[in-house]
């Protein structure tokens, strides 16, 4: 039986960190023997917020794809690749773009959250608004079936959905099948002092940092700070260090808490605990991600040959996208 189709990206703003991988690539990896997945670096999606600020984009775009191997995404298992790299996207970004009605991509509910909070950018440009049907070639290009996303991007896929059928309408070709959102639940990080992990917060643990940069920063996690004695009774619900355990640490969870309540357990020992088994997580990683980037040529022959085999897919359905729009001979 043919595998359903996934496809996913990620845009190379910086270094992936935990909040990432529980919140998406832990998910991604779990799919590649089950679907045909396909996961990309959206470099022009990083443009249509970072267009002025390139200086980065080719060292992000590499250390992005050592990060997705480092966390086991697999080359001969899914395709990997580079956007940009296949030009396909962006002439279906064209085509769609055509019969896009303004108002779908003015309601977007994240177009409206964007433009109000990245104040310190200018980003009432074409390339922003149009954002959603790039998005939306992304996806179609691959004739996807599913798409893994969280709840932010659900507005975005049925956006895509509208687009679909509205192509299939126009064309009278059902060119385009509707992808659905794949919905997992994934595990909820919170970032070092408690707030959403985010780069933009730097409360983040990436698998970049040394595993003595990843202690320092367990070391000097938020707990609860009603607690200043060690047998002072703790509260866990409210403790950024319990968050983490429930995720690093599930065998002794229920231990740690009722310690901590009881005041059995100072704050220094259980981050310590905590510490060690984020270690054993996270030093693979790191080492693996350090490894990779010894050599930068293997790095791009892989996102070179994902991108070669991309484009033999997105050159597949554009062949019957411009058959049914009737554009050239
Ligand atoms: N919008 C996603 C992000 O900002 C990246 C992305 C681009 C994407 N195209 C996609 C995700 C298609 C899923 C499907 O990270
Ligand atoms: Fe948090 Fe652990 Fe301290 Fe309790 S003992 S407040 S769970 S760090």
């Amino acid at each position: 039986m043919q595998k359903k189709i996934v496809l996913s990206g990620s845009r190379p703003t910086g270094n992936i960190h935990l909040g990432n991988y529980f919140g998406a690539i832990e998910n991604w990896v779990s799919l590649q023997d089950e679907y045909e997945c396909n996961f990309f670096i959206a470099d022009w999606h990083a443009l249509t917020t970072g267009y002025a600020d390139t200086l980065d984009l080719k060292k992000n775009t590499i250390s992005l794809m050592a990060d997705f191997l480092a966390s086991g995404l697999d080359p001969k298992k899914s395709t990997l690749f580079l956007q940009s790299e296949v030009k396909q996207h962006a002439e279906l970004y064209l085509l769609l773009s055509m019969n896009t009605p303004l108002s779908w991509l003015e309601r977007c509910p994240t177009y409206k959250d964007q433009l109000a909070n990245l104040k310190d950018r200018d980003i009432t440009t074409y390339g922003f608004l149009g954002y959603p049907a790039l998005q939306a070639a992304d996806i179609l290009i691959y004739r996807a079936d599913f798409v893994p996303v969280g709840e932010d991007q659900i507005p975005h896929l049925e956006i895509t959905r509208e687009m679909a059928r509205r192509f299939n309408f126009i064309y009278s070709q059902e060119v385009f099948p509707e992808p659905l959102p794949l919905l997992t639940r994934a595990k909820v990080l919170p970032g070092t002092d408690g707030r959403k992990m985010s780069k933009s917060y730097g409360n983040t643990i990436a698998f970049a940092d040394t595993p003595d940069e990843v202690k320092k920063k367990v070391m000097s996690m938020i707990t609860d700070p009603a607690r200043i004695r060690k047998d002072d009774p703790g509260h866990p619900d409210i403790c950024t260090v319990y968050a983490f355990h429930k995720v690093f640490n599930e065998e002794m969870v229920t231990e740690i808490e009722e310690q901590c309540k009881g005041g059995r357990i100072g704050c220094v020992a259980c981050k310590r605990l905590l510490q060690e088994k984020i270690a054993v997580f996270h030093t693979p990683i790191y080492e693996k991600r350090q490894d990779l980037l010894k050599d930068e040529k293997h790095l791009l022959d892989i996102i070179r040959d994902g991108s070669n085999r991309a484009s033999v897919k997105a050159e597949a359905t554009m062949e019957l996208v411009r058959d049914a729009v009737r554009i050239g001979i």
